[in-house]
């Protein structure tokens, strides 16, 4: 009966600390306000990232001008309540201010550019963002550098060499900041297959190099219709790699797309929250398990017409099965 009860209060946050795994969610600071939104963030999660107010185009829209107030928010909110904070994300192709996507910078005004965005908004989160993605989603599905601002249109004078720019970029934020893990961030790369062969051809010359990289980070955006037991059987293999090459894991969006809401699609939804959670639990570099949002009331899922339904909670704060099967993979149950 004690027994009972204790499981039944244990939170994700409890679960994971007892499985060597920090729980995490993407938040954003307008729904603070709402009493169920702060409480759960307490209780449930030890980290916390800016679903979108630390990216290039909210956090410098103005070439001149850098807009901290989401990001600070973000940050206060963490150290009132002990909360990690991870940041996501310094270099990426999308969510960029028009100033750096209208074609008239050269390569060497972007790498200035760059290298002083780096700088200021690693340097000002120093010593309260414990980790960054530092890059994220760099390559196409088939294995090659998909082009980028920052890469190849017109890119900051890595253009057609490879994974240089990630180099560079890694080395800035290292020298931004020498204690926060940095990160190598994408989608698509859970399974074996041509990206995330890629990615880990970059990483193993990265670790054989010396150039500072941390961790990889793996998305995990899932959808019944796709995560299934062959996906998730090359998921496990393909973390078992990464690790081997020494590299932190963490899984950094998770989330299960539907296209109903009915008891057998959320039944659906369950398995795949209790098998991601599950390899989560097996494999001991997996130290951060994270959602990407946790009601569905927010989450970026909600606004695509005929989908949605994707998170842990519904747009009521009530727990959906999701929720226990999330926290019985994590315990490894
Ligand atoms: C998404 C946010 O959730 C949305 O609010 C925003 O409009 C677009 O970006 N991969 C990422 C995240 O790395 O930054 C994206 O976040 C989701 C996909």
């Amino acid at each position: 009966m004690i027994a009972l009860l204790a499981m039944s209060l244990t939170t994700l946050r409890v679960a994971g600390a007892a499985n060597h795994m920090d729980i995490g969610t993407a938040v954003n600071p307008d729904f603070f306000a709402e009493p169920r939104y702060e409480e759960l963030l307490k209780s449930e999660f030890s980290v916390i990232e800016p679903e979108n107010g630390m990216k290039f185009d909210p956090i410098h829209k103005e070439r001149d001008h850098y807009d901290f107030s989401v990001a600070d928010k973000i940050v206060a909110f963490a150290h009132a309540n002990h909360l990690k904070v991870r940041g996501h994300t310094l270099v990426w192709h999308s969510q960029q201010p028009s100033w750096v996507m209208n074609g008239t910078l050269k390569p060497t005004e972007m790498a200035t550019i760059l290298q002083d965005h780096i700088k200021t908004v690693v340097g000002r989160y120093r010593g309260k963002v414990y980790a960054w993605d530092v890059v994220n989603e760099a390559f196409n599905d088939d294995g090659s550098l998909r082009p980028s601002p920052w890469y190849n249109k017109p890119g900051f004078g890595y253009a057609g060499q490879g994974t240089q720019y990630i180099e560079q970029a890694l080395r800035w934020a290292r020298k931004a900041d020498k204690r926060a893990k940095l990160f190598y961030n994408d989608y698509g790369t859970e399974e074996i297959n041509p990206k995330s062969d890629a990615v880990y051809a970059m990483l193993k010359d990265f670790k054989n190099r010396h150039v500072p990289i941390d961790g990889i980070g793996f998305q995990c955006h899932a959808a019944p219709w796709y995560v299934k037991e062959k996906w998730l059987k090359s998921f496990e293999k393909n973390l078992q790699r990464f690790a081997d090459l020494g590299l932190e894991i963490h899984i950094t969006e998770l989330d299960c797309d539907l296209d109903a809401s009915t008891p057998e699609k959320f039944a659906q939804q369950a398995y795949v929250y209790h098998e991601i959670a599950t390899i989560a639990h097996r494999q001991p570099k997996v130290t951060l398990l994270q959602i990407w949002g946790f009601t569905d009331k927010h989450s970026w899922l909600s606004s695509r017409k005929g989908h949605g339904w994707g998170m842990p909670w519904d747009a009521n704060y009530e727990k959906k099965p999701a929720y226990g099967a999330l926290r019985n993979g994590i315990l490894g149950k």
